[in-house]
């Protein structure tokens, strides 16, 4: 073969013959090929020659196979290492799995198993060694404040994090649900000025209209039912630190007018309270709805939007920026391995392949949380398929066609007008849920959805 080699293998046996066959089979695959006689001497070599794989036979003179094995180990250095034993020693064998073999082979040496184990001790050593590199990248490049992305776009968020972040101006925080906003919001804090001082935080959509009045701006003692004392609003407590109001669009006509008055006039009075209140406070809001879109709708005023949005960050949903998952899964998967105190360092191919595909409706926030599932169901050193929720599973390409087929006389019917009428009975049956619908038939969310649009079968939505 030529061009670069597949990787470098190192072969000790005593013998030559081995050394020669073995050194030819390898040759022919791809890869390059050192051979050595004695495990002294190429314990030495190793060094320099910096081999991706080992493969040795257990019975040498001078140092063995199980010497040898020892002795990479303890140089820590991460080479697979595949032994070759005599047929009847095979326990000494499983004690070299013990001590960290990747593999052991028995004589006469079966030439395609041989290519089969190679193959896959170098995938699982590029993982690890990707991970590797990642985890390294990760702590000195690509996380600020616990944000991890390379992407172009978020390292323009990043950027703009830093200029913005010893400015007074109001910062509006727009993205998808799951995309960072909270995250990004506390790093704004946590970069300025303002970091020794307080960052208040108050989710604007968990509370109603009266106690987020009195959350934000506190009461009098008296001042309605209940308010049995004086209490300090969010507001109070903020000055001199950081506001951070999330979903502001969910904030009430109101309540908006109030606002706009604070931060037009750095002041106001608590409920039921006449005296003003001075504060110097740093306002950063989040939204994921489209305030803008909001305004348009006259659903948000117009002039609060212009205030709140002096400084914008639009955060990209994550589909916009794949290029950030294996980043992100490195992240999670160290984080939770720790957690659960396993040592889970990589991600099996094919798995890799469907979470770097998926779309992540649901954002960092859906990812994180599959892989934290992904690490507490694993049993083994790496995250496998298996380990995936099966919805995710399923959004790989080639089980889209899961669709389910009654009929027996399959080469009667025209399959795509059965699959239309099946569609459309389960969208009836489930009221035109779509999420229902695609449990009904075992398919996955997203073909329902293809399936519509292919068949058009909004047409018949209350029909
Ligand atoms: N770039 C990132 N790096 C590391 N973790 C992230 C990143 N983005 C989001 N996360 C994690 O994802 C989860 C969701 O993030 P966060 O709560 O900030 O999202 P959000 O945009 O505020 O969502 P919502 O609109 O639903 O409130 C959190 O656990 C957060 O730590
Ligand atoms: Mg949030």
């Amino acid at each position: 073969m030529a061009g670069t080699p597949e990787g470098k293998i190192l072969v000790v046996d005593d013998k030559a013959n081995i050394r020669e066959v073995l050194s030819a089979i390898l040759t022919e695959e791809g890869y390059e090929v050192r051979t050595s006689s004695n495990a002294n001497k190429a314990l030495e070599e190793i060094v320099t020659l910096l081999p991706d794989i080992v493969i040795t036979d257990i019975r040498m003179p001078g140092m063995d196979g199980m010497g040898f094995l020892r002795a990479i180990r303890e140089m820590d250095m991460d080479i697979p290492i595949i032994l070759i034993t005599a047929y009847g020693s095979i326990e000494s064998a499983v004690e070299a799995i013990k001590i960290g073999a990747y593999d052991y082979l028995t004589k006469p040496i079966n030439h395609e198993k041989l290519k089969i184990i190679i193959k896959r001790a170098l995938e699982q050593r590029r993982y690890i060694l990707e991970n590797k590199y990642l985890r390294q990248e990760l702590q000195e490049k690509y996380s600020f404040c616990n944000i991890v992305g390379s992407s172009k776009k978020m390292e323009k968020v990043f950027q703009m994090i830093k200029t913005i972040s010893n400015t007074m101006s109001t910062v509006l925080i727009q993205g998808e649900s799951g995309t960072g906003k909270e995250l990004i919001a506390r790093a704004i804090h946590h970069s300025s000025q303002r970091k020794e001082k307080p960052l208040i935080e108050i989710n604007c959509s968990a509370l109603s209209e009266g106690l987020l009045e009195s959350e934000l701006f506190g009461h009098e003692k008296g001042a309605f039912t209940g308010a049995v004392s004086r209490k300090k609003g969010r507001l109070e407590l903020a000055d001199g630190g950081t506001l951070f109001l999330d979903e502001v669009g969910e904030i009430s006509p109101r309540l908006q007018v109030k606002l706009l008055r604070v931060l037009q006039e750095k002041q106001f009075e608590r409920v039921g309270g006449i005296e003003p209140i001075k504060v110097d406070f740093r306002l950063i809001t989040a939204a994921n709805k489209d305030l803008k879109d909001m305004v348009l709708k006259g659903n948000f005023r117009n002039d609060l939007y212009y205030r709140l949005s002096v400084i914008m960050i639009r955060l990209p949903a994550l589909r916009e920026r794949k290029e950030d998952i294996p980043l992100l899964i490195s992240h999670f998967l160290q984080k939770y391995s720790v957690r659960e105190g396993k040592s889970i360092g990589t991600v099996a191919h094919d798995a890799m392949n469907i979470l770097t595909k998926y779309d992540w409706p649901g954002n960092v926030r859906e990812l994180e949380n599959c892989i934290e599932r992904a690490v507490v169901v694993c049993n083994s050193e790496r995250i496998m398929t298996r380990d995936l929720p099966e919805e995710i599973q399923e959004s790989s390409s080639e089980k889209e066609e899961k669709y389910y087929i009654p009929s027996t006389k399959v080469e009667e019917m025209d399959l795509h007008k059965k699959e239309k009428e099946l569609i459309l009975e389960a969208l009836r049956k489930t009221g035109w849920n779509k999420a229902k619908a695609a449990k009904l038939l075992n398919i996955h969310r997203r073909t329902i959805y293809n399936r519509i649009k292919k068949y058009s079968l909004d047409l018949f939505l209350g029909k």
